[in-house]
């Protein structure tokens, strides 16, 4: 009864210029390992779930990427948006396909492109989930211990009455902004939301009936043609018209019935350079390097990326993010790693796609 919905349908523009629209980060190799995060992600929910219930939310666009990359999947499993509409409509979308397949199914929801080293204990944090949500209308997430007012995560305050490895949610805030972070972090029962998610379809779907209706409405009229031939013109005409919106406003900051199991795995979502830095090996001056070959002088620090074997001198540099990708070379320092969405707009703008 194991399902599995892994989300790649972002673009990851902090990530450029290796991460871009037409080719973004879940589909690289952005660690360097020789496996793509995606590639990365399926393997470890397989350790989990039969491969073919595991299924892909992505946007057509990747379409050819998708099964390169995984190729043992079929197309039962893989959902082409024709539109970018965020995490809420991808999610009740697959759960209404996955309902109909199996109405008793207990799933997990699962960005494609988060760094977990620690597979065991990823493992063992989900089975916990799955064996209490089988027996529980529990929308149930994983919980990072924060260690700043991150601004870019939801956060879970949880009850501190117990001592249980499965803690009931006062209250989950997606996004707050920086002074109410500041004192989520004071008060000190908060932990962030790693994006993924566990709970029966059942419970999801209801979960979205009486908190998106509308959009509940609009998926829910195709019931009848999902996994069906039909199922194409269905999602071409009637996708787009979904709202735009996460599954974190959508449905898990409305809802009652939320549970957190804190993690017990090392996690970083991946979203920066910067983290990205933070996750690799570092030589002796604190430089991280991906596929380059170097030659550092006085330098220090910094996150250095180039094709497989390109040669590399730096002398004097520290900080900085040095990223090569075709016709696209970028020097930028590691602190104003957040620009890099902006400066992508005005590259743009200047030179077109890149
Ligand atoms: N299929 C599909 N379609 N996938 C999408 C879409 C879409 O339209 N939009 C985003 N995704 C995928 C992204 O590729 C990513 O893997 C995942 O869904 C989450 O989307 P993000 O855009 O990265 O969300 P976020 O980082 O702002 O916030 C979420 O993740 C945080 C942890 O990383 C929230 O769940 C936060 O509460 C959480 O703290
Ligand atoms: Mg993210």
């Amino acid at each position: 009864n194991y399902y599995a919905i892994l989300m790649a349908g972002g673009v990851g523009s902090r990530f450029w210029p290796v991460s871009t629209q037409n080719f973004p980060k879940q589909f690289h190799d952005m660690l360097g390992t020789g496996e793509t995060l995606i590639q990365k992600t399926f393997k470890r929910l397989a350790k989990l779930i039969p491969e073919e219930n595991i299924f892909i939310l992505t946007n057509e666009r990747y379409n050819d990427l998708v099964y390169e990359q995984l190729p043992g999947i079929t197309k039962r499993q893989v959902v082409l948006e024709p539109a970018m509409r965020n995490t809420a409509p991808c999610i009740l979308y697959a759960s209404l396909k996955i309902q109909k397949e199996n109405e008793n199914a207990v799933m997990i929801v699962a960005p494609s492109d988060h760094w977990i080293e620690d597979e065991g204990a990823f493992s063992k944090n989900v089975k916990t989930a799955f064996d209490f949500c089988q027996s529980n209308n529990a929308l149930m997430t994983l919980g990072i211990t924060p260690t700043f007012p991150n601004t870019g995560y939801g956060y879970i305050e949880y009850n501190k009455s117990t001592n249980d490895e499965i803690k009931s949610v006062d209250q989950f805030r997606e996004k707050p902004d920086y002074e109410t972070a500041k004192s989520f972090l004071e008060q000190g029962n908060f932990l962030w939301n790693a994006g993924i998610f566990m709970w029966r379809v059942k419970t999801v779907v209801n979960a979205f009936k009486s908190n998106q209706p509308v959009l509940f409405e609009l998926f829910n009229n195709g019931y009848s043609v999902y996994n069906t031939e039909f199922e194409d013109d269905f999602i071409k005409e009637n996708y787009a018209k979904a709202e735009n919106i996460s599954v974190d406003y959508a449905i898990m900051e409305k809802s009652k019935n939320v549970y957190v199991i804190p993690a017990t795995f090392d996690w970083n979502d991946l979203g920066t350079w910067g983290s990205l830095y933070d996750k690799l090996k570092k030589d002796d001056n604190d430089n991280a390097v991906v596929n380059s070959k170097v030659l550092l002088e006085q330098s220090s620090g910094n996150m250095i990326r180039t094709k497989k074997d390109k040669v590399v001198v730096v002398d004097g540099l520290n900080d900085y993010i040095i990223v090569d990708k075709d016709e696209v070379l970028l020097i930028f320092p590691k602190a104003k790693e957040q620009d890099i969405k902006k400066v992508l707009q005005n590259v743009k703008a200047n030179f077109g796609e890149n």
